[in-house]
């Protein structure tokens, strides 16, 4: 008889928290007292986001980094520096976080979703190439998790149709393919700072490219419309004030220096689990294309076919949380099926075509499926700890796979309510 499940009263695999996110130490505290005491706070007046910026541009081979307040301004901002205009179409992912998309609609242009791979979990290039019309202008892949997206087949589509890529990067920092790092495929990339993010200061982004003329709109943009050698108060483009700060600059230099091995890390513990939980019926972690070099986890994901496991996600989620183990099924809903794009709430940017604009026609199975049963993440927090820590994880699968019977049992009771 298996060990009774923590859920119907049993002892939980894992009673120790996993490694708390962020990790800092004296590093973080010195440098942010030496940013505080030299009095030079803004990005303009200090060294630390410009040695940021030159760091993590040449640890991605690209000749500019240009930091911003968030990893959704940045994707605003390389849309704008890319002659997006209103009405343009730029082809997302609907499996994405709301900012790939929101970003779209802020730039005055169109989102259009795509579908994902149901196996990889990242944009489907099938589904874009069909999706492009003359009014296609740019397409903005997610490495969604970690896992850089197809991104070979995506830049032929791109080349063959003229588009702009911009890579969102903000789950992808040290992911690699070939060992080209991920951010570096495209034209432009993004990236997020935000709290949860594999490499964060709190709230923070950035924009790579190796093209001067677009790396130099996208400074423009982000600092006011200024250009190199005007005066303070002269404007060119329409722009703000989205300069990340020194205080934020001091932390994310501290935080790039233990990224490689918290990189390594994830990815090794990521590997080992995926392997040994795909042995369960019913379980498919995110599939690894053969030239993915490096996945960075920012989340670890699978999905769960409940009719070979023997029980239903929504179970699974409250008998492996129960166990310990902190976990849950991500997006509720495909990004096209939020209210937002429902309703077209877009504000003063709704899209002149937007009579014919109709969200509710699309059609995105794969990203339907992983939202409404089958998908499962746990955070990139969890895979920094020692060899134990993924066996915990493990163990705790398979402790819910031996008793799902018992658990469909407590789960039909419980709907029966
Ligand atoms: C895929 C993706 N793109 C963009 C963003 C936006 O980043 P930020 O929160 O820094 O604006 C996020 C944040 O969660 C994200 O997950």
């Amino acid at each position: 008889m298996p060990k009774e499940l923590a859920l119907l009263g049993g002892k939980p695999i894992r009673t120790r928290p996993f490694t708390s996110w962020p990790i800092f130490g004296r590093a973080e505290e010195k440098r942010l007292l030496r940013t505080l005491r030299s009095g030079k706070w803004g990005k303009l007046a200090g060294p630390e986001v410009a040695l940021f910026e030159n760091r993590f541009a040449a640890m991605h081979g690209c000749k500019h980094a240009i930091g911003v307040v968030n990893g959704t301004v940045s994707l605003r901002i390389a849309l704008m520096a890319a002659g997006i205009r209103a009405d343009d179409e730029v082809i997302i992912p609907s499996y994405t976080f709301l900012s790939t998309a929101s970003a779209v609609v802020e730039a005055n242009a169109v989102p259009i979703f795509a579908d994902i791979n149901p196996d990889t979990f990242n944009l489907d290039p099938r589904s874009v190439e069909a999706l492009v019309t003359p009014r296609t202008k740019a397409l903005i892949p997610v490495h969604f998790a970690g896992q850089p997206a197809d991104m070979e087949s995506l830049m032929a589509i791109a080349q063959k149709h003229k588009l702009v890529v911009i890579e969102d990067a903000a789950h992808a920092h040290g992911a690699s393919t070939k060992n080209r790092p991920a951010g570096s495929l495209g034209h432009m990339a993004s990236f997020s700072f935000q709290s949860s993010k594999n490499l964060t200061c709190g709230e923070g982004g950035l924009i790579i490219t190796n093209d001067e003329t677009l790396a130099e709109s996208c400074r423009s943009i982000h600092n006011c419309g200024r250009i190199p050698r005007g005066a303070w108060y002269e404007h060119h483009v329409i722009a703000g004030n989205y300069r990340l700060g020194e205080f934020q600059g001091a932390v994310l230099n501290c935080q790039l220096d233990r990224l490689e091995s918290q990189t390594q890390l994830r990815d090794r513990n990521g590997q080992s689990l995926a392997s040994r939980i795909a042995q369960l019926p019913g379980i498919h972690p995110q599939k690894r294309p053969s030239d993915c070099t490096r996945h960075s986890y920012h989340l670890f994901m699978l999905r769960l076919v409940s009719e070979a496991f023997g029980a239903p996600r929504a179970a699974v989620i409250k008998a492996l949380q129960s166990e310990g183990i902190p976990c849950s099924g991500g997006y509720v809903l495909s990004l096209h099926h939020q209210p937002l794009f429902q309703t077209k709430a877009f504000g003063p940017f709704l899209p002149k075509t937007s009579k014919k604009l109709d969200y509710s026609k699309i059609h995105c199975p794969n990203s339907d499926l992983l939202c409404r049963e089958q998908c499962l993440w746990l955070e990139q927090n969890l895979l920094l700890g020692p060899k134990a820590d993924t066996e915990d994880i493990a163990r705790a699968f398979e402790k819910v796979y031996e008793n799902r019977e018992q658990l469909n049992t407590w789960f039909r009771n419980l709907l029966a309510k």
